[in-house]
């Protein structure tokens, strides 16, 4: 249940609650998000507050919980404000044991109804009227799942909490019970949509047993108003179609993606859309056929069009993953833009991009994503991680909203405008219809559905941050361990600072100064590596060597790559004096003796932070065991073992990283820490 335990409330505070005496969901064909709203409103109110209310159609005046779309409240004569929503958007009123909860639609109805239960979950019963509107029409949720039909059984590409609850030896499993309770969850944080599978797509999910699965999941979720998607293989007409190529252009090509769009809409009426990575990581897409990635896109863009509203996600993440390291004029980082700059404009009208937050690929810290002001006639959608790729995977507690706000929050400065990203994925700053969030949560089979319970809170604030991103990332958090662990002070002040303090001292013992994960990037992505980022293709270097370290990426000397921001961004990060510290060397190569703003030089600020992040990490067992007996022992000792393991892991990670640019620049420490343990 993560965060919709429903516990109940201590009985003086639930003696507070005017409670309504019944609930009536005005749309109530069974699968229909008003009528799953009604039997949630039930469930949750017999667990709060352990009444059990009956659910029924018929409006009644006076004492009740009353659910609907806007529509479904004027045919049955109820009385509204003035209201003034986006698709699904919601209006609250509470007056007393009179609740009304109005949706622009059927999904903003049923977000409504989980805004109310969060309150009394949260034993709020405050009076309020108000409308809530997302910030964004896309709020998207990627699962990386596999296929698996060569035996293994339900791996899921960077998931971290057991097999996938959608796949198993190549087909979708028969028992969808946890999918369904998956869109719950979704639903319950706003998110509207979903690709079920890796976006290193396998072709055999086309085929006609796989389709009618997709059909099964697609009915499993839309009673909680989440639509389905899938990610395609750019090279399926060849592997699965046996045509004799996969050229966009193709007349045969078109055709057999006409017959795919059309099958997929048989099973899936409401199909959300087709997530695309092509030409990426050394896999077939458009360019291979010396077609552009427009016309990649366009070509399911249009296979799609007649079937309903479905849209094409195309990922920016397109790069060559072996580039030679010699040329200190080649950068990854610069791919996307160079790829994309000139096809704005080009892309059919239901094609959005989808961008990660920076150029490389969910870094501890990476400036955001140029990309985001270049696309000014075409959607832009922000790529998000929950599942920590890089960022410990689950074994490590990291809340990320932090990280994502200096990504949200980052003025583009496009045209001298004020051109914040959220803004920009909002669809507002250029004026688009199609814009979002989307993120790779990966969630398994686990109980705790990430394998770690402190992980499901980034989950949860990614939902409540796709709805509006201006949310405040402690209250977010608050409001998540209230649901999660219950109303006590002492557990809502101990996880609001570890998680607070997760992020930057994670950034500390792992990679600072703009320098990256110091992570294994040619294994699994875990551990401290620092060796491996350089004598490779991948471009996650850092051309570290006895007296220096960074990438040159300015224009006057490096790789150009500040040039790709608005030109007051690009000054900022051009000019030495005013990059900020903690991207220093991302943007500059420079002396391990080069002084930072704090007076630091760069090597000193290393041998500090990693033993700073460490030091913190080693607190947090101990924070921990402020909540023994103040919650279950199961959960309590889960969280205390992977704490631990954390804190010594950050230790792990201290040494290697600080003993690796010892060895590498002589440069002792001066507190004599490094090298002497
Ligand atoms: C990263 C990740 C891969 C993934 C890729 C992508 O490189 O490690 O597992 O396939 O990103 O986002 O496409």
């Amino acid at each position: 249940d993560a965060w919709l335990r429903y516990a109940a409330l201590p009985c003086e505070i639930r003696k507070a609650a005017s409670v309504p005496a019944g609930i009536v969901a005005l749309n109530n064909t069974e699968t229909s998000p008003v009528y799953t709203a009604g039997q949630e409103l039930h469930k949750g109110i017999l667990g709060i507050l352990q009444n059990d209310l009956a659910v029924t159609s018929t409006p009644i005046n006076g004492s009740s919980i009353t659910i609907g779309t806007v529509d479904a409240f004027n045919s049955a004569g109820g009385a509204l404000p003035e209201l003034d929503l986006k698709n699904d958007g919601f209006w609250l009123g509470i007056k007393g044991d009179s609740v009304q909860i109005v949706g622009q639609n059927e999904r903003g109805a049923l977000y409504g109804t989980f805004q109310y239960l969060s309150m009394l979950a949260q034993g709020n019963f405050t009076e309020v009227g108000y409308e809530s509107n997302p910030s964004a029409p896309i709020r998207w949720v990627n699962q990386w799942d596999n296929m698996d039909d060569t035996g293994t059984h339900g791996s899921i590409e960077r998931g971290y909490a057991g097999p996938s609850i959608f796949f198993a030896e190549g087909l979708i499993v028969e028992d969808l019970t946890r999918v369904s309770q998956y869109a719950r969850l979704m639903a319950s944080i706003g998110l509207n949509g979903i690709i079920v599978n890796n976006v290193n797509a396998n072709v055999n999910l086309l085929n006609s047993t796989n389709m009618a699965g997709l059909g099964r999941i697609a009915d499993a979720m839309r009673p909680w108003g989440v639509r389905m998607g899938i990610s395609l293989n750019f090279d399926s007409p060849r592997t699965l179609g046996k045509l004799t190529t996969a050229d966009p252009l193709d007349e045969g090509v078109i055709q057999w993606w006409d017959r795919i769009a059309k099958q997929l809409h048989d099973h899936v009426p409401d199909f959300a859309g087709v997530l695309v990575k092509a030409n990426s990581e050394s896999q077939p897409g458009p360019l291979t056929y010396n077609r552009t990635l427009a016309d990649g896109a366009n070509l399911f863009a249009r296979a799609i069009k007649p079937h309903g509203d479905g849209i094409v996600m195309f990922r920016a993440f397109v790069y060559d993953n072996t580039i030679n390291e010699t040329n200190w004029k080649a950068d990854r980082a610069n791919a996307a833009v160079d790829f994309f700059r000139e096809l704005d404009g080009k892309f059919d009208d239901n094609v959005v991009v989808q961008i990660k937050y920076g150029p490389i690929d969910f870094q501890v810290r990476e400036p955001v994503s140029p990309l985001f002001g270049h696309l000014q006639q075409t959607g832009s959608v922000v790529e998000l991680q929950v599942t920590q790729e890089y960022l410990g995977q689950q074994c490590h507690l990291v809340y990320l909203p932090p990280l994502w706000k200096t990504i949200l929050n980052f003025d583009m400065k496009v045209d001298n405008q004020p051109s914040l990203v959220r803004d920009i994925v909002s669809g507002e700053r250029f004026n688009q219809k199609l814009a979002g969030y989307a993120a790779v949560v990966n969630v398994g089979t686990n109980t705790s559905w990430l394998g770690s319970h402190l992980a499901m809170s980034n989950f949860y604030a990614y939902g409540r941050l796709a709805w509006e991103p201006t949310s405040d990332d402690v209250s977010i958090l608050e409001d998540w361990t209230r649901l999660t662990f219950g109303s006590d002070r002492t557990i809502i002040d101990t996880i609001t600072k570890m998680s607070m303090e997760s992020w930057p001292a994670h950034e500390n013992y792992t990679g600072n100064l703009g320098i990256q994960s110091l992570t294994d990037i040619t294994g699994p992505h875990y551990g401290p590596k620092p060796q491996s980022q350089d004598g490779n293709g991948w471009g996650q270097w850092t051309r570290a060597d006895a007296t220096s370290i960074g990438m040159d990426r300015t224009v006057w000397n490096g790789t150009g790559y500040s040039g790709q921001y608005a030109p007051e961004v690009a000054a900022l990060f051009e000019d030495i004096e005013t990059t900020p510290d903690d991207l220093l060397l991302w943007f500059h190569h420079v002396p391990y003796t080069q002084q930072l703003k704090s007076g630091k030089t760069v090597i000193q600020h290393f041998y500090d932070a990693h033993y700073a992040g460490a030091a913190v990490a080693q607190t947090f067992p101990k924070q921990w065991e402020a909540l023994k007996g103040l919650i279950d022992a199961e959960r309590y000792d889960e969280v205390a073992f992977r704490l631990e393991y954390q804190a010594g892991h950050a230790l792990v990670w201290r040494d290697a990283i600080n003993d690796f640019y010892f060895n590498m620049s002589s440069i002792k420490d001066e507190q004599g820490r490094v090298g002497n343990h």
